[in-house]
């Protein structure tokens, strides 16, 4: 479990109420954090049931201390929920927008929910307001909102709109939020400055003051830079893997330079989850629209594509024949301590596996309620040993660190041919090797076809 920071009560702001708009991934660490920092929040979904259960301790989703805070900020009668977007309105100053933008058909990023609450935020204005954009969104977005706001307005009012981009990651939101390594916030205005920057104060971390469009822009333009780092070192595993060279010692030989660093250099089974993939996407997307082709941004999403598959055939060509053979999967939410599967890599990797014949039976510490709906055809298992039971492969494709620690005698005893193919290169080789497994990583020496060079 993630560590808690302490009741906030050593943090020295000014006090403010604060409303946030939808209550996802985002929106619910954002409300629980604000208030943990003594700050009085309304949580708004119009979600019923969402709220409903919320009001009652349940969250919609697994993250680390999220819980603890929810229920202590509820407790402590800092954090309240609501349906109501009057209410939200009307008990705030500060009004966080952190609704989906989920990704359309095309690649671009769907703004109805925002402009739905642009629009109903500016029925209800009965005074200054500070809008805030906190959900991942296109540049110009900000600008979009404050127009819309501006043509519903019922009666003439003063507002600010800003965009606060997150970069909380799943399974370590509440850390990111409270010890942010940056905090930027992009704004039009003076007084909206001056709120933003004496919300965050507390936090004590470096606050970028940008345009809104800047800091609409860094948002996408990181996600992007990270993801294409994992698609460039995934690339240098594929070259690994063709000339007998290890990726892990590649990439620690590099991330050594700090122009470089080790971070977002681990070569796997790609890159999933609710942010990468879509906003790497819009990316694309909206650069196009703007009449530039980024190019570079379409090779980070290919190979990605192309190393999901073609960890699926180092599993089919490992074991020759895949139809009516067994595979196990240890792991299937998109990363470790969560509980998200949207966009995993383990969906495509099964599902190429079951369309050439193959029996999967998974594993995963979390993410069974999410695999019964998206992979219906799998069995999941209790734990990572009844996975390994009569496999005749078991693949990693999360790196949970309880499968770091599992008893390999015993799988082995298990499993029908001890063979491991390991999408996250949580295993060392030689010990595997030593006990009698037959071992494939991703970029750790020559598997497959290709060039051939001397041994
Ligand atoms: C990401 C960003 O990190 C965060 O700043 C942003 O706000 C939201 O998107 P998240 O999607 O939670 O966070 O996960 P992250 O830890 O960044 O990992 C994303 C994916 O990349 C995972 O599938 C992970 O397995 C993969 N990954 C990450 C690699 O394959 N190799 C790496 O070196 C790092």
């Amino acid at each position: 479990m993630a560590e808690l920071p302490k009741r906030s009560d050593d943090f020295r702001s000014v006090l403010m109420d604060v409303s946030v708009v939808g209550a996802g991934h985002v929106g619910l660490v954002t409300g629980a954090c604000f208030a943990d920092l003594g700050h009085s929040v309304v949580m708004m979904d119009n979600d019923a049931r969402r709220i409903a259960k919320l009001k009652r301790g349940i969250m919609p989703y697994y993250e680390p201390g999220l819980e603890e805070l929810v229920e202590r900020g509820v407790r402590e009668h800092r954090l309240h929920f609501t349906t109501s977007m009057k209410d939200a309105v009307a008990k705030s100053t500060i009004i966080f927008i952190a609704v989906g933008t989920p990704q359309k058909a095309s690649g671009e990023a769907d703004l109805a929910y925002v402009d739905t609450v642009a629009r109903a935020i500016a029925e209800h204005l009965d005074g200054y307001r500070l809008i805030v954009e906190k959900s991942t969104v296109p540049v110009q977005t900000g600008q979009w909102v404050a127009h819309t706001i501006k043509t519903y307005l019922k009666r003439k009012h003063v507002f600010d709109v800003a965009s606060n981009p997150e970069f909380l990651r799943e399974g370590t939101a509440i850390q990111d939020f409270m010890k942010p390594d940056r905090v930027v916030i992009g704004v039009q205005s003076v007084r909206a400055k001056r709120l933003l920057i004496e919300l965050y104060k507390p936090l004590g971390a470096p606050i970028v003051v940008t345009d809104m469009n800047s800091a609409e822009l860094i948002k996408h333009a990181s996600n992007s830079f990270l993801s294409m780092k994992i698609s460039f070192i995934n690339a240098v595993a594929q070259v690994c893997e063709r000339c007998g060279a290890d990726v892990e010692q590649v990439a620690a030989g590099m991330g050594l330079d700090p122009r470089i660093g080790r971070a977002f250099l681990n070569a796997g089974a790609g890159f999933g989850g609710f942010c990468f993939p879509k906003d790497l996407e819009a990316f694309i997307k909206i650069s196009e629209q703007l009449g530039y082709n980024f190019e570079l941004l379409k090779a980070v999403r290919n190979i990605n594509e192309e190393q999901k598959r073609s960890f699926a055939i180092k599993i089919q060509q490992a074991l020759w024949v895949v139809k009516h053979k067994t595979i196990g999967v240890l792991g299937l939410a998109f990363k470790p301590n969560t509980d998200d599967m949207r966009y995993a890599p383990a969906i495509d990797v099964i599902k190429y596996l079951q369309e050439e014949g193959a029996t999967v039976q998974a594993f995963d510490p979390q993410a069974h309620h999410e695999a019964t709906t998206l992979l219906p055809g799998v069995s999941l298992c209790r734990t990572a040993y009844d996975a390994a039971r009569g496999a005749d492969c078991l693949a990693v494709l999360t790196e949970w660190n309880e499968f770091k620690e599992l008893d390999f005698r015993r799988i082995k005893a298990l499993m029908r041919q001890p063979l491991i193919v390991d999408g996250r290169n949580i295993y060392d080789p030689q010990r595997l090797k030593s006990l009698g497994f037959r071992y494939l990583g991703v970029g750790r020496g020559r598997v497959g076809s290709g060039h051939r060079g001397p041994v």
